[in-house]
């Protein structure tokens, strides 16, 4: 660990296109804290297999997000990112968490209960997600995990695992807090649930203008505001709070006078908006573009975060099996 800096541990999901949702909660978050913390990152495909997938497309999905944060501004030498299935200790130590998990806790959470719904079978990797979930942060012994109010229950729960644990064999593994503060929950194009891959109402990280703007016309307003002479209320408005990020104070601001006094219409209020996250996404967009011309150099890089993740998490994983009385690998 680096001397005098806390580290940090946070995952994303290969599960599509990287969308706002992800970079105003948590992305963007990630990049800044690279300049105050040691940081680790990952690319987390053995959650994505938890529910039904292609085998082909999840390595494309792997790439395209990998592509998406290196050009969003994750830097190897500021940081690691790696991708989770090429660190075989997350999942052996999630199989040491698995024995002091008790099975009424994991059917509880609130991210279960909403997947299982939408598949058809059940799977155990399903239920012990958040099992996989604790072993990625505390394998790194990381103190701060930056992640979107959604993830908080699943931190709560690691925090659980980490004191169980710990009261068997002994004290360890530091209990890890939710930086949330970044992590503002986006909604989607429809204003109402989470923008998410899975509700389809999301605008796309890496889109070019025009589809930036064929996803943004679509978005719901004020609902109160019918006709174009009706006044709308900015406050009840996602398209409003969405210009928060993209647009300069003076400007948002004479956009909710005008909304409140019906002279301006939603559709130029989207426009704006359109154009604004276009041109704050160009730099993104432009270096992505470059990156996926150079897609060795891509992979080359998230190898050698592998290699210096897996470091640590051989150190991790060697004294938790020395504490529950386990033999330790037989190659060492
Ligand atoms: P995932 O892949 O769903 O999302 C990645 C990060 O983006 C945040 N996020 C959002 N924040 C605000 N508004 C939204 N609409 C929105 N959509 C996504 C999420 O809160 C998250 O921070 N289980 C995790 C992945 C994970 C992980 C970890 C996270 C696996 N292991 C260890 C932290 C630490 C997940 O599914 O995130």
């Amino acid at each position: 660990m680096t001397p005098g800096k806390a580290r940090v541990f946070s995952g994303i999901q290969p599960s599509g296109d990287l969308h706002l949702g992800n970079y105003l909660g948590a992305i963007q978050n990630w990049v800044e804290l690279t300049d105050r913390y040691e940081c680790i990152y990952s690319i987390v495909d053995l959650h994505a297999i938890t529910i039904p997938y292609e085998p082909e497309a999840l390595k494309q999905r792997v790439f395209d997000v990998a592509v998406g944060l290196f050009a969003a501004g994750l830097d190897p030498e500021n940081c690691i990112l790696f991708v989770q299935s090429a660190v075989p200790e997350h999942a052996q130590l999630e199989w040491l968490f698995n024995t002091v998990t008790p099975l009424g806790e994991l059917s509880r959470m609130t991210q279960f209960k909403d997947k299982s719904e939408r598949v058809e079978m059940i799977s155990a990797g399903l239920l012990n997600y958040p099992i996989l979930q604790a072993a990625d942060i505390l394998l790194y012994q990381a103190t701060l995990v930056p992640v979107g109010e959604d993830q908080r229950q699943h931190l709560e729960f690691t925090r659980e695992i980490a004191r169980k644990w710990n009261t068997r064999f002994g004290e360890y593994f530091p209990e890890p807090q939710p930086m949330i503060g970044g992590g503002k929950k986006i909604l989607g194009l429809d204003g109402a649930s989470k923008m998410s891959k899975s509700q389809n109402n999301t605008i796309p990280m890496l889109g070019e203008p025009e589809e930036i703007w064929a996803t943004v016309r679509t978005a719901v307003t004020d609902p109160a505001r019918v006709r174009l002479d009706d006044p709308g209320d900015p406050d009840v408005c996602n398209v409003f709070s969405l210009h928060e990020f993209f647009t300069d104070p003076a400007e948002r601001e004479e956009i909710a006078v005008r909304c409140r006094a019906a002279t301006i219409g939603c559709v130029d209020c989207k426009r704006i908006l359109a154009d604004g996250i276009s041109a704050k996404l160009a730099p993104i967009r432009e270096r992505a573009r470059e990156l996926r011309e150079h897609p060795d150099r891509v992979h080359e890089m998230l190898a050698d975060g592998a290699v210096r993740a897996r470091a640590i998490a051989r150190t991790t994983l060697a004294e938790a099996y020395e504490r529950m009385g386990l033999e330790p690998p037989a190659d060492e």
